[in-house]
């Protein structure tokens, strides 16, 4: 990989910024991370990486020489013009997002005509237009902007990032603008090259659309629980149709995560904000509130009132192949089960210490069949592949009861049917009550 490539400065080093540093130093980029949590740094120094994300650490690690942390900017500010901003955007209470991160960065930066920041986190419409008033304000005007929005999905981030679908470049036509897109040139992905604001909007508008995907399959998996349809089939049946395509069509028992709650309710909340009220963004995130719930109903279908039942969780983080545990379903699940009186008993293969500290109540289990022991259900919340693998018989063996709930539509139901269990899919035809044994 070339070696001349401009050393990049990264602020932040939670989820995005160390991708976006681990990525930039594989194709050969010196590059400065600075945080304001010395621990953090003083951990990534030592090789520890605070999150769960398959690869990286890997990365980190092959790279040490061209990664620097520090909790001092003074290095990166030396060493780079480009400044990667990557701190945390989250929700406030009315649904805006806190930028109290991002303005302490622009705070931090000294009057230069030879910096410029690049915006990885993820801000409302306008923000660059805020940020470049701030730094006329404060007599920064050198300062250049360029707001280059993260794609990066939890579990497959550093694939994301080495192959993206596209790089989105907002800016107004300077050299920073030029510099950020030299920097993405090795990936050949397709280039968006725009305005600050359209960039920023991308980004907003791409996490709604894909949460819209997602309440959409869900509301139309609800509808085939009710006729007798299949939702994998159904999904399946449009996804072939280019102009829909497969992905992002998995019916479930709702999204979570960092982004898409935090982003639906963000764009709503701007949109709201700028006179105008965004009613599709409301039915998504109610949707989704409701499809978490919908579980609850499946278990009392089969178990009648849930005081005193015991119900195993398999899988807490919001998805699989992380240990983000932020806006998972399991979090409303558990304790709306223990709410109903239920007995709740979870296992996830690696979000068990974040779980901890987010749910109380529940029994802990260090294996699946640890959990599933004398349960009188089983609901599949997060669909790890170790689930998949899981011996049928087996769980029925090891449960009180022979319900199986299935919240990803992990399993085939004529597998389950086999092993003795009764199945309950979201939206598939074997969950309808005649299947009720
Ligand atoms: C999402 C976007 O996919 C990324 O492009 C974006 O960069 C990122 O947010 C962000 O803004 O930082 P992520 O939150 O990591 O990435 O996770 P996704 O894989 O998108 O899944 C989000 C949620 O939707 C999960 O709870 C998942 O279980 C759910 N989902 C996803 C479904 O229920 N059905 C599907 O078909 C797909």
């Amino acid at each position: 990989m070339s070696t001349n490539r401009e050393p990049i400065g990264v602020i932040g080093t939670g989820y995005v910024g160390l991708v976006t540093a681990a990525g930039f130093a594989e194709l050969g980029n010196e590059v400065f991370c600075v945080d304001i949590d010395s621990e953090k740094i003083e951990g990534l120094k030592n090789g520890q990486i605070p999150i769960w994300e398959p690869g990286l650490e890997e990365l980190v690690a092959k790279h040490r020489d061209r990664l620097h942390f520090s909790t001092d900017l003074g290095d990166a500010l030396q060493r780079a013009r480009l400044l990667f901003v990557a701190v945390g955007t989250p929700p406030t209470y009315s649904g805006d997002a806190d930028l109290s991160a991002v303005n302490a960065v622009v705070d931090a930066m000294p009057p230069s005509d030879q910096h410029a920041l690049v915006m990885k986190s993820t801000v409302p419409v306008g923000t660059g237009e805020t940020i470049k008033r701030v730094f006329a304000e404060q007599g920064k005007q050198g300062f250049r902007y360029v707001s280059c929005p993260e794609f990066l999905k939890e579990g497959s981030a550093i694939k994301d990032f080495l192959e993206p679908d596209r790089v989105v470049v907002g800016d107004d036509g300077d050299w920073a603008g030029d510099a950020v897109v030299d920097l993405y040139a090795p990936l050949n992905a397709p280039l968006v090259r725009t305005d600050i604001k359209s960039a920023e909007m991308v980004k907003l508008a791409s996490n709604a659309f894909l949460a819209t995907k997602i309440s959409f399959i869900n509301e139309i998996a609800n509808v085939c629980e009710e006729t007798g349809a299949d939702v994998v089939e159904v999904a399946k049946g449009m996804g072939l149709d280019n102009r829909i395509g497969p992905k992002f069509l998995q019916a479930g028992i709702g999204f979570g995560g960092s982004c898409f709650p935090k982003d639906v309710t963000a764009l709503k909340q701007l949109a709201g904000n700028s006179g105008y009220h965004f009613q599709l963004l409301n039915s998504v995130i109610e949707v989704n509130e409701l499809q978490k719930r919908r579980v609850i109903a499946k278990l009392e279908k089969h178990l009648g009132r849930l005081v005193d039942k015991k119900i195993a969780l398999l899988g807490l983080a919001f998805k699989p192949n992380t240990d983000d545990m932020r806006e998972a379903s399991s979090l409303v699940l558990s304790s709306r089960l223990q709410a109903a009186g239920a007995h709740v008993r979870a296992y996830d293969p690696v979000a068990e210490e974040e779980a901890r500290k987010l749910i109380r109540g529940v029994s802990f289990k260090s294996t699946a069949l640890d959990a599933i022991e004398g349960a009188d259900a089983v609901v599949l919340v997060t669909e790890w592949p170790e689930f998949a693998e899981l011996d049928l018989a087996e769980v029925k063996n090891a449960m009180a009861g022979t319900l199986l709930v299935d919240g990803r539509n992990l399993f085939e139901p004529g597998r389950v049917r086999d092993a003795g269990l009764i199945y309950e899919g979201v939206g598939r035809a074997a969950s309808s009550a005649h299947q009720e044994v």
